[in-house]
């Protein structure tokens, strides 16, 4: 005989929120009916209709079609106001005046030139200025070129193999160390440390220390879920980096924001090289990697034995003027310490709104986490016990109200987000949260 039970508490409400889910990707396909059919035609031509994964979310991703200032419009004519901030790359918004500008001035200049230029010397200059680590720096097309170059660099200088990076950490398509790593990543021999468990972290690259080429890791770490170090953990990791013979490499493709000359200048920590992305290309594709001058002069062509650095656009004339105008006309100390301090109020609000139904709110100045937990988040294990469908279901609210985060939750102010901007936003989060009982973690 069946025995037929009924269902616990937890079962009912994990059913509710699963049809809520439901109902909330029905009612945003059926507001959006060409970018449903825009998706069906780009799934004829690319994988999922997709060419870059973090953008897919189902039931097919928002298809942004127009954006200015702090908004964007989709396929179906919806404005949205962005704080996902092209995941930090948009920091200045969609329309910046002197960004626009640069980039019409560098096409009139002309494009592929296919040679030495002056914009670049003048981006390095800025970026050697604004680094204190920084001696010497050479771009790249992206921040994960940028992390590929600077570890097979570390590699060559000790003529050791191994890298040691952090569980759950983000450098890259190629450099993904989340749930026991990417089968696609490159090839290094890895060894992996705890965040912010600071004797765990020593431990192993002490073990290691004869294998290993670098430590490389993100001041805060960014797409594991903007989680901030605990006081003295990368000072000790520096220290036993180099107590290990080991080179410390930061990657600040996204921290670099934190601060005018960046978050490990901020915290007092002067790296061997250091790795640049996102915003610093003015909106255009953009990596960079520099430090210890007698370290990149292995690059010096006219040096005997130098090493080689390709790259056909490394140097292209878009990314070089958008990056240079943005730095010397646009992000002066002030309006980026204005920015990091806006980025302060935000989580700090929201934190007193979504305490009481189990939420917490993450990360350092304008790099914003929102999750489906308690906190504290030291580490990326302390977000596992998040459930993804809460996740989805606040992304998806917040659409329907004119808000656009990542589906992960990640946010990251440009300067044209305002303070109007931050207090209806926290408003929306508190309204989403008080009518969607489901996503109340404690309910
Ligand atoms: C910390 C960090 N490093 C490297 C990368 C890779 O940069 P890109 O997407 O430009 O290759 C990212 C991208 O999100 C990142 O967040």
């Amino acid at each position: 005989m069946d025995v037929i039970t009924s269902p616990t508490l937890a079962e009912a409400s994990t059913e509710t929120l699963s049809q809520a889910l439901t109902e909330a990707q029905a009612s945003y396909t059926a507001q959006r009916p060409i970018s449903a059919h825009l998706h069906e035609r780009a799934a004829k031509v690319m994988p999922g209709g997709n060419t870059r994964t973090v953008l897919y979310h189902p039931p097919f991703p928002l298809r942004v079609t127009s954006a200015a200032g702090a908004e964007i419009v989709d396929a179906d004519g919806h404005t949205y106001v962005d704080l996902l901030g092209e995941y930090t790359a948009g920091l200045y918004g969609h329309s910046n005046r002197a960004i626009i500008d640069a980039l019409h001035g560098a096409i009139e200049t002309g494009l592929s030139l296919g040679a030495h230029t002056v914009t670049e010397i003048s981006l390095a200059e800025q970026i050697v200025q604004r680094f204190p680590a920084i001696e010497l720096v050479r771009f790249t097309n992206s921040g994960t070129e940028a992390n590929l170059m600077a570890v097979s660099l570390a590699r060559v200088a000790t003529g050791r193999h191994a890298i040691a990076v952090v569980t759950g950490g983000y450098h890259g398509g190629l450099l993904y160390y989340g749930g026991g790593g990417s089968v696609i990543n490159a090839p290094y021999e890895t060894v992996l440390l705890p965040y912010n468990d600071i004797a765990g972290s020593v431990r192993q690259i002490t073990d290691h220390a004869a294998d290993l080429a670098a430590v490389i890791i993100e001041p805060v770490m960014g797409s594991a879920g903007c989680i901030a170090p605990i006081a003295s953990y990368l000072h000790d990791v520096y220290a036993a980096a180099h107590e290990a013979g080991a080179l410390f490499i930061a990657d600040e493709v996204m921290t670099s924001r934190l601060s005018p000359s960046g978050a490990c200048a901020m915290m007092g920590i002067t790296p061997d090289l250091i790795t640049l992305g996102k915003y610093l290309g003015g909106g255009a594709s953009f990596g960079a990697f520099g430090g210890r001058a007698d370290l990149m002069a292995r690059f010096d062509p006219a040096s005997v034995g130098a090493l080689p650095h390709a790259g056909t656009f490394n140097n292209n004339a878009l990314s070089m003027s958008a990056g240079l105008a943005g730095l010397c006309e646009v992000l002066d100390a002030a309006t980026l310490i204005d920015l990091n301090c806006r980025g302060d109020r935000l989580r700090d609000a929201l934190n007193e709104v979504i305490a009481k139904y189990g939420w917490c709110a993450t990360g350092v100045g304008s790099m914003i986490g929102l999750h489906p937990v308690a906190g504290p988040v030291l580490s990326p294990d302390d977000l596992d016990q998040a459930d993804g469908r809460r996740r989805e279901l606040m992304f998806l609210r917040l659409l329907e109200r004119g808000w656009y985060i990542a589906p992960r939750g990640f946010i990251a102010l440009s300067i044209a987000v305002t303070d109007q901007h931050v207090d209806s936003f926290v408003l929306a989060v508190a309204e989403v949260l008080q009518s969607t009982p489901d996503l109340a973690v404690n309910a």
